[in-house]
């Protein structure tokens, strides 16, 4: 099974500083936190990691402590959508199972990851959801007045780790080349397209994105708990 880790962004909305996947939340950068639990589990071989370009030379020291020689370093791209790319073209040949997990998603819980493991190993791409809760307005963004009310019935909102059997994430990036590339944000959107069926397998709460530097406020209160 192999492991590809988002971590090539610029963390914009984190503020300025280190791009927020290699600042610590409670002493542990997000980005290691993010990768540790794939780092322990049994059936993870091979872990890839894309990082912003400036980094690939010089990549963290713990990166290496962490995965060891499982570990591959590449050079992200413009788009999360392009560092996943550029990570699966660096995954060994012989990977059959593949998880896509954000470095900003730092914790992601093992039962989680177990399950999306089981489905996807046994060859049904799978991806850990949430049942939306909240009422969902439709807003204009020029007069911020509300254009609709949406039914949340069935609506979940889309975590990571993700997991595709090879054969169907391969088969879905080769439809989407011949098709042009629509823009989807995430990688379940492809396989969707590409009319293989995806599962939500129910996530926890706690399995945040940390986005912005709110977000780490809540990163640090969750630890604290
Ligand atoms: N990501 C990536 N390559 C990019 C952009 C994003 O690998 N070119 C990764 C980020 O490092 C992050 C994940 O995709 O782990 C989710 O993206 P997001 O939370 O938007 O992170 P950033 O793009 O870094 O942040 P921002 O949008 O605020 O700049
Ligand atoms: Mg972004």
């Amino acid at each position: 099974m192999g492991v590809l880790v988002a971590a090539g962004g610029r963390g914009e909305r984190a503020g300025p500083g280190a791009p927020k996947q290699f600042r610590p939340v409670r002493g542990v950068p997000l980005l290691l936190r993010a990768i540790r639990p794939f780092a322990s589990h049994p059936r993870v071989g091979s872990i890839v990691v894309a990082l912003p370009p400036a980094y690939v030379d010089r990549p963290p020291p713990w990166l290496d402590q962490v995965a060891g020689d499982r570990l591959r370093i590449v050079e992200g791209g413009a788009t999360r959508a392009e560092s996943v790319r550029a990570a699966l073209d660096h995954l060994p040949g012989d990977v059959r199972t593949v998880l896509i997990h954000d470095a900003a998603r730092p914790f992601v819980d093992a039962a989680t990851i177990d399950t999306v493991v089981q489905v996807a190993s046994s060859g049904t791409s799978a991806v850990p959801g949430i049942a939306v809760s909240d009422t969902l307005k439709r807003v204009d963004p020029v007069t911020s007045r509300v254009t609709d009310t949406i039914d949340r019935t069935g609506l979940w909102r889309a975590q990571t780790p993700q997991g595709f059997p090879r054969d169907v994430l391969d088969q879905a990036y080769r439809r989407a080349g011949e098709q042009g590339w629509q823009t989807r944000t995430d990688e379940a959107a492809l396989v969707e397209a590409a009319g293989f069926p995806v599962m939500v397998v129910p996530d926890r709460g706690s399995n945040i994105k940390v986005t912005t530097p709110e977000d780490f406020a809540i990163a640090e209160a969750l630890l604290a708990r």
